[in-house]
């Protein structure tokens, strides 16, 4: 019994190495380290265009400060492959970039660097926003909101339409993420036999798996991540926008039961096997999500707060 033990402690751990391995090879073959490739330019873009918003907004000006970022943006936005493209993120960087030089200039610095003339109707607009009163109002009772929602495992067989499930991404899509980079994808099944294909390889689903109509595979994209330090964004990033998408899902009185892919390098590749997900794209979870069959959920008890809270004063 105790040689099964020790047998088992250690062969844990030289799963959790082959999983750091498999990790790391990931990051090192997808991650924006290797940008020359067009979407890493435009998660480049957001960086540092999220960079100059915030110096446009700092309560206190220098007049020295953003211009090293601006001449970075402006040479982003000027690789040819990202002007002919256009995407959303070159508009965005477009708009803080000339907004920044606007900024400058309403305080008496001009410097030999020009506005970007964006010749097109699509303008993605950012900048300031004056938050109503109405924004810094408690909600009538968020206890009721958020000690409702409950992971659900039995759902209706009705399919949840695209306009439901784009309102859903569009209310997680508020989801904060490092430098603005929103890197999170979302794919949708609704085909029952992919949906098998997937659950197959999925370790939580037992017993529920019939039931499973709507599925997410949520993902965050590697190539939006460049330096070493950043190897774990991608999931912490990940893993908030996959809480949005499930509080999203309660907003519109739908249930959910998030998935683990806690699984093995051989089941990562198994699934990209049967399952066209882009090879930058790193699985965060499945969300199983529909319609209640009806109104019974498990109550997976709370500890009580102080097992999570600690003043800590000095
Ligand atoms: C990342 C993550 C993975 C999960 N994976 C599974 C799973 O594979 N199967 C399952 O039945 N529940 C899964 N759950 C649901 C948890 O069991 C559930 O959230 C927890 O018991 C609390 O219950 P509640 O969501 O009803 O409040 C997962 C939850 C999280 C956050």
């Amino acid at each position: 019994m105790r040689i099964l033990e020790n047998f088992k402690k250690i062969y844990r751990k030289l799963i959790a190495f082959n999983n750091i391995i498999y990790h790391y090879l990931r990051f090192y073959k997808y991650s924006g380290t290797n940008f020359e490739k067009i979407n890493g330019y435009n998660f480049e873009i957001l960086k540092v265009a999220h960079a100059l918003e915030k110096s446009i907004f700092m309560p206190e000006q220098k007049d020295e400060s953003g211009w090293e970022n601006a001449k970075i943006l402006f040479n982003l936005l000027n690789i040819s492959s990202i002007k002919k493209e256009k995407s959303e993120s070159y508009f965005i960087g477009v708009n803080v970039y000339n907004k920044f030089i606007e900024h400058k200039k309403s305080n008496g610095i001009v410097k030999d660097i020009k506005k970007i003339d964006l010749q097109s109707e699509n303008f993605l607009e950012s900048g300031k926003i004056k938050i109503d009163e109405q924004g810094f109002k408690s909600l009538q009772n968020p206890e009721k909101f958020f000690l409702s929602r409950y992971s659900f495992r039995d759902f209706k067989s009705k399919i949840i339409n695209d306009i439901t499930v784009k309102r859903i991404l569009n209310l997680a899509s508020k989801t904060p993420s490092t430098c603005n980079r929103q890197h999170w994808f979302t794919y949708n099944i609704n085909n029952k036999e992919i949906i098998k294909k997937a659950l197959s390889l999925q370790s939580g689903n037992r017993g529920f798996t019939e039931y499973i109509h709507n599925l997410f595979i949520i993902t965050s994209d590697l190539s939006a991540f460049k330096p070493g330090q950043e190897v774990y964004q991608h999931w912490i990033d990940g893993g908030m926008y996959a809480m949005s998408v499930m509080y999203a899902i309660h907003s519109l009185g739908l249930v959910s039961c998030p998935l683990n892919w806690s699984t093995t390098p051989r089941i990562d590749r198994k699934i990209r096997k049967k399952i066209s997900i882009k090879k930058s794209h790193s699985i965060i979870m499945m969300i199983a999500y529909g319609e209640p069959k009806n109104n019974i959920a498990c109550v997976s008890k709370r500890k009580s707060i102080e097992n999570f809270y600690k003043v800590i004063n000095e």
